[in-house]
């Protein structure tokens, strides 16, 4: 049993709904004492997939039980494809089958997917019972399980139904990032590299530098850039809860082209943080352009990612494929889109009109040069 010294407690401050991260290495067994901590207890459904469940449900199912809940498993299909309301309305039959009530807990076990569908089913069901996040996934760790925003997809696009609605406890057990694909473990590592251009340079410093380190994982490096990457997300949800501000929206770096692609890609071509890789490339050359960011500082990114392993190239969409979808996104006006684009490490500006001109400059650049080595 790991000591209390090897876990990391931190706070996102949101007075009455504010809630502890806990980061640490092999603390899942303690999930029962924490939620106990948080005075939850009674009911209990642990929602995750079969392959994460396979791995992780014993461990955290010994341990509610050691503290007493009385506790349902409820296993929802893999895929992003099964992030819809259908997989909502099972889960909702089983809870109410197995006599769940307003006073009852969900924990969701697993990556973004799990998270999102089993946080919107305890959004809405009873009009919200408690949530509590166990992500197993990098991103979902740094990302997806702090913050409170909760939902699945519509036919019509993606994340249309949900809420912002917090947990009562994030958990982030960092050794089950071993069992993670390294696909997967990449595609979360775009989202702390955007950590470290959005909001912290030593973040940035010390990703260059350990690398090799955290993609084989086994690293006391992994716990420490969970945490350092939560501390910023809970830093930027305390500002901007329910991103009615301009703070919450810095987290959309790399977003408007990275999700164009993703789109055309039919969301099975590229992992989120591999459309996002590019689209941080794309946005960074922008901002040398537009915002001041440095050539020298544009070069340290491109370097970055291609030595994560990204592909930089736009991939098979001509550009005006790809502007036109970036229209469709949310921040549309005057018929420029909104950019998020850094001044330096650390800095960036959050809502730069770019003109489809600027943005085509910005996708040829990247078609020659991300596929330079
Ligand atoms: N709510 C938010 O703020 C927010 C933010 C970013 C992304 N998201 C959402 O998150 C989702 C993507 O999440 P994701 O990248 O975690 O993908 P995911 O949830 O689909 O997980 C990826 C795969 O890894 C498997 N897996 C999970 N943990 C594992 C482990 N420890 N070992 C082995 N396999 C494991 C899963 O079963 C799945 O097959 C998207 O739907 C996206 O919209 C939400
Ligand atoms: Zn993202």
């Amino acid at each position: 049993m790991p000591s209390l010294s090897d876990r990391k407690t931190l706070h996102v401050d949101l007075g009455v709904r504010g809630y502890p991260v806990i980061v640490g290495e092999g603390i899942l067994g303690d999930l029962g004492m924490l939620m106990h901590r948080q005075g939850l207890s009674g009911k209990v459904a642990v929602i995750s997939q079969p392959g994460v469940f396979e791995l992780y449900g014993d461990r955290v199912v010994h341990s509610l039980r050691e503290a007493d809940f009385d506790i349902t498993p409820l296993l929802i299909p893999e895929g992003e494809e099964h992030k819809n309301l259908q997989t909502v309305e099972d889960l909702y039959d089983r809870l109410l089958a197995a006599h769940f009530e307003r006073s009852s807990s969900i924990v969701a076990l697993g990556g973004g997917c799990v998270g999102d569908t089993a946080g919107w089913a305890a959004a809405s069901l009873y009009r919200g019972i408690h949530l509590v996040q166990v992500p197993t996934t990098l991103l979902a760790q740094v990302d997806a399980a702090i913050g409170g925003k909760v939902g699945v997809n519509h036919s019509a696009g993606k994340n249309l139904i949900g809420a912002f609605y917090q947990p009562r406890l994030v958990l982030s057990d960092v050794t089950t990032l071993h069992t993670l694909p390294e696909r997967e473990l990449r595609s979360g590592l775009a989202e702390v590299i955007k950590y470290g251009v959005i909001r912290s340079s030593s973040l940035f410093g010390f990703i260059e530098q350990n690398l090799e380190a955290l993609l084989s994982c086994h690293h006391a490096g992994m716990q420490l850039v969970v945490s350092e990457c939560s501390r910023l997300k809970a830093d930027i949800v305390q500002q901007d809860e329910r991103e009615s501000g301009t703070v919450r929206v810095l987290l959309n770096f790399g977003h408007t082209i990275g999700h164009a692609l993703e789109s055309l890609g039919g969301y099975r071509q590229l992992r989120h943080g591999e459309a996002v890789a590019v689209g941080m490339a794309a946005a960074a050359r922008l901002g040398s352009r537009l915002t001041g960011f440095d050539e020298a500082d544009l070069d340290r990114l491109v370097r970055l990612l291609k030595r994560a392993g990204f592909k930089l190239d736009p991939g098979p969409w001509d550009e005006s494929e790809i502007i036109a979808q970036t229209h469709r996104d949310k921040k549309v006006h005057r018929n420029r889109v909104n950019y998020v684009l850094p001044r330096a490490f650390g800095e960036v500006e959050p809502m730069v009109p770019v003109s489809d001109e600027e943005a085509r400059q910005a996708l040829l650049w990247l078609r020659a040069e991300g596929g330079k080595s």
